[in-house]
């Protein structure tokens, strides 16, 4: 069922529906409360990364740039870094030999959890990366007014920047904003700036305000001179307008779930919210993929929480963990993602890995044409 031929026909969504959306957003009809603006944004650099998690002898970063095999090693062939170097070069070895199939028509992916600090824009960046490196042409849309991800990207957002703010609240076209991402390959990004956090009040009275972003994208995808193979939406850590627009311009959602404490929680909220969407908005939108971040197979924890969300979602989780690595943390402060910062470490084999898998799934079945 397409229901947004051209990007202008939106559905008319009835009262109720109005008001089931506006509570599970929090969406106030009057634009003078919105939750979740002044977040919390939850630190990342924790204790493991800071160096107190570390076990002697099993460091999960090997500075090592060309670690030939194990057998290289001669008497040191045994020990857990040697093995471990020799396992990363068999990932590696396979990931080359492989190429990876380019989907028929564009798959837009919104990466989604309302949580601060899970890795969705690692992840949108990464992936994005991982996949431009195999020959896909990539959008990334920035919808987090902190511009992370443009800033990942090698991309400008200065507060006089031309941005996805101006795309979503004043209808300039996205062809007008998108820059290349200073990473290499057919890498784009719609950058964010800070006037996006106002966004959220602004949108309230606009007509069609959950339907700015589709609107603009579909445009944009039609007139594109050259196909896009994927988009990724990086969205910000709440659950208000600007996520129910990056909802509804995708027909995937990825979850990032960061292996640690409390990670389950909120997802049923998340969950609930994307099938009102899904009832109301989008029918089309499905939960296709879940990633693990920030795994780190010497913790109990990491693995229970793991093992959890493979039983919840056994479909959609990747077989791909991505691990707690200081590589992929340290990269965007490059303006690189972890593939180009440090091909061969772990974290970038990760990412390389999970997109195989995205890029090998394919499009979930109910997922129709962008055009
Ligand atoms: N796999 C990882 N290993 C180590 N640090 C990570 C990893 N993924 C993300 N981070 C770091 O955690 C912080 C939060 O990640 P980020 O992607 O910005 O989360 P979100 O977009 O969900 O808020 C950042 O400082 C990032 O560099
Ligand atoms: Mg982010």
């Amino acid at each position: 069922m397409k229901h947004h031929e051209n990007g202008s026909g939106s559905p008319e969504l009835d009262q109720r529906a109005r008001e089931e959306l506006e509570a599970a957003f929090a969406v106030s009809g009057s634009g003078d409360v919105v939750r979740d603006l002044g977040r919390t944004e939850e630190s990342n650099v924790t204790k493991a990364e800071a160096g107190q998690n570390k076990v002697p002898g099993a460091s999960s970063e090997p500075k090592t740039k060309k670690p030939s095999s194990a057998s290289a090693l001669g008497g040191f062939a045994d020990t857990p870094l040697a093995r471990e170097l020799s396992e990363i070069t068999r990932r590696r070895r396979a990931l080359e030999s492989a190429e990876l199939p380019l989907p028929g028509t564009t798959r837009v992916i919104t990466v989604a959890n309302q949580k601060g600090g899970v890795g969705k824009t690692t992840t949108t960046v990464n992936l994005a990366a991982a996949l431009a490196k195999n020959g896909a042409r990539v959008l990334v849309i920035d919808l987090d007014p902190q511009g992370n991800a443009s800033t990942a990207l090698g991309v400008e957002h200065r507060s006089d920047t031309v941005s996805v703010y101006d795309v979503i609240v004043s209808d300039v076209e996205i062809a007008d904003v998108v820059k290349k991402s200073t990473e290499g390959g057919e890498l784009y990004c719609l950058p964010a700036t800070i006037h996006l956090a106002g966004a959220e009040i602004e949108l309230v009275s606009l007509v069609a305000r959950e339907q700015r972003l589709r609107s603009a994208l579909d445009k944009f995808l039609s007139e594109a001179e050259e196909p896009f193979h994927y988009v990724f939406i990086d969205c910000p850590p709440s659950l208000g307008l600007l996520t129910i627009n990056a909802f509804v311009a995708a027909r995937e959602v990825l979850i990032p779930i960061q292996c640690e404490y409390y990670a389950l929680e909120g997802l049923s909220q998340l969950l609930n919210n994307i099938k009102l969407i899904e009832r109301h908005l989008n029918p089309e939108l499905v939960v296709s993929t879940i990633l693990l971040t920030m795994y780190d197979s010497r913790t109990n924890l990491s693995n229970q929480v793991a093992d959890d969300v493979r039983q919840h979602f056994p479909a959609e989780v990747l077989a791909t963990p991505i691990p707690r690595s200081v590589r992929i943390s340290e990269a965007p402060s490059f303006g690189l993602s972890v593939i180009s910062y440090d091909t061969n470490s772990p974290g970038s084999i990760s990412y390389l890995e999970a997109a195989a898998e995205i890029a090998r799934r394919g499009a979930p079945e109910s997922a129709g044409p962008t055009k």
